[in-house]
């Protein structure tokens, strides 16, 4: 990734290992490769998210990648904000940007955290073809306790996939959506995405 930038193929499903390594030889070269191409999903959530956001409370960033979004979020005035990814480059990358008051590498399919422990999860770009598969989902509703919120995107090729949107609707009765709006995703690529804030009931 790091000599071609951005690939069509990156938006397709591969094997978790396949996925490290794409992330780990993007890390140096991530910012530079999406902030060329209009990177706006990150403000878009912190902008959405922030009007069900308690002032004050700890905001856990799942795949927080090299930080762009937690970076966003703090602009946004959110926080303390919280960061885990599972590529140890990327954190590495995030933990230069010293925006999270606790950053780790975390286990791909693993509860990022106990059951309840953040009552505001924010995955930006990581429910998606391109990083976690759409059981990621599942995984994050379950750590919310109930009222909790969980802001996420969908882009483009994940919303033609729609095994991901299939998971929040067999999720339906478990959830609210309390924002959905489709926009720009990376403007440069004329992709899009859905950014999506979710209560748990
Ligand atoms: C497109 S980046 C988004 C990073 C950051 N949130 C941002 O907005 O710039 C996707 C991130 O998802 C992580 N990821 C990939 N596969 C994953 C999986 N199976 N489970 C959890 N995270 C994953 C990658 O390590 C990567 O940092």
């Amino acid at each position: 990734m790091a000599k071609s930038g951005i690939q069509p193929q990156l938006w397709t499903p591969r094997p978790v290992a396949e996925t490290l390594q794409v992330y780990t030889d993007w890390a140096d070269s991530y910012d530079a490769d999406v902030g060329d191409r209009g990177y706006v999903t990150p403000t878009r959530i912190a902008d959405a998210v922030l009007p069900w956001v308690t002032p004050a409370v700890t905001v856990l960033d799942y795949g927080c990648g090299t930080g762009l979004s937690g970076r966003a979020l703090a602009r946004a005035g959110l926080g303390p904000l919280h960061g885990t990814d599972i590529t140890p480059a990327m954190v590495e990358v995030a933990r230069q940007k010293k925006i999270y008051d606790r950053l780790w590498v975390g286990e791909p399919g693993t509860p990022p955290c106990a059951p309840g422990e953040y009552p505001v999860i924010i995955a930006t770009g990581v429910v998606s073809l391109g990083a976690a598969p759409p059981d990621c989902f599942d995984l994050l509703l379950d750590a919310l306790a109930p009222g909790g919120v969980l802001a996420l995107s969908f882009n483009d090729p994940t919303l033609q996939d729609g095994r991901y949107d299939a998971r929040l609707t067999a999720r339906a009765d478990d959830l609210e959506i309390l924002f959905r709006e489709h926009g720009p995703h990376l403007q440069e690529s004329q992709m899009g995405a859905d950014v999506l804030v979710l209560r748990r009931r």
